[in-house]
């Protein structure tokens, strides 16, 4: 039995989605959430930024005395190293191996498509894990740079004009590469799903990568001996390195009936 909330960073609120999961799989739990608002986007800067800001972000995080560190963000996750993570002092977990297994899973003729930020797609990381999962896979891969903008703006409503033309824009090349399965590699992105999933039609299944390490972390919380053993009565605590201002409205746009919570701005660069 272990009280301690379990840590979950984004370079903005797209972690949330993650979050939001957490809230159903595990109501017990506390939580504490970080989004570096300040900061966002990460996606088009380049490595070394971001591994210096996840690594504030990850010793905030550790400062609020966490259990468990999700990065609930697929630029980081593809960007802080992985030996890094493992000397932390508590477990860490990226959404690339989640979503990269329940690629493998759904996929029926080996043509998976992935999308990202540019750093993210950069990086190859999903590529290299499907590689190990799928043998003679075809992969797809696509930098969305304006995806996150729109989500953070909100022009996510059904059919919203603009987003529907830059969807075009971006994965009309990625739809006719014969893709049956699409990771959705950024944590913003489940907000365009609806959107997506119209355009590219119903042969395609959608993963959604931090609802997938949702399911993950819960598993593993459980196997590592550190869930809290609580069914219920579990609270999420919100940081923000930008001015909390209209944090509600946003948080109800990703967590939907889970929200709810304190939020705190803090100085990220102190950390
Ligand atoms: N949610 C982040 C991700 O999953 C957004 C990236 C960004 O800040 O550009 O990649």
């Amino acid at each position: 039995m272990d009280t301690r909330p379990i840590g979950v960073f984004d370079s903005g609120l797209g972690g949330l989605t993650a979050v939001r999961q957490l809230r159903r799989l595990l109501p017990g739990e506390d939580i504490v959430y970080f989004g570096d608002t300040g900061r966002v986007p990460y996606g088009p800067r380049g490595r070394d930024t971001i591994v210096q800001y996840a690594r504030q972000d990850v010793h905030f995080l550790l400062s609020r005395n966490v259990k468990f560190i999700m990065a609930a963000c697929g630029t980081v996750s593809s960007t802080y190293p992985l030996e890094e993570a493992a000397r932390l002092p508590v477990p860490y977990t990226g959404v690339i191996g989640a979503a990269s297994r329940a690629a493998a899973d759904a996929t029926r003729n080996g043509c998976i498509g992935v999308i990202g930020t540019p750093a993210t797609i950069r990086s190859g990381s999903y590529a290299a894990q499907l590689r190990q999962l799928v043998p003679g896979v075809r992969i797809v891969a696509k930098a969305c740079p304006m995806f996150v903008p729109l989500v953070e703006n909100g022009y996510v409503n059904d059919g919203n004009p603009v987003t529907r033309l830059i969807i075009e824009e971006y994965l009309t090349q990625v739809r006719d590469a014969g893709i049956d399965t699409l990771i959705l590699g950024c944590t913003h992105y489940p907000l365009l799903k609806k959107m997506i999933g119209d355009f590219m039609g119903d042969s395609v299944t959608l993963i959604d990568p931090g609802k997938l390490t949702a399911i993950a972390t819960a598993r593993a919380l459980e196997d590592l001996g550190l869930a809290s053993g609580r069914r219920d009565g579990g609270t999420v605590r919100f940081f923000v390195s930008d001015t909390p201002e209209g944090f509600d409205e946003q948080e109800r746009l990703f967590m939907g009936d889970c929200a709810g919570g304190d939020v705190e701005q803090i100085a990220i660069e102190n950390y």
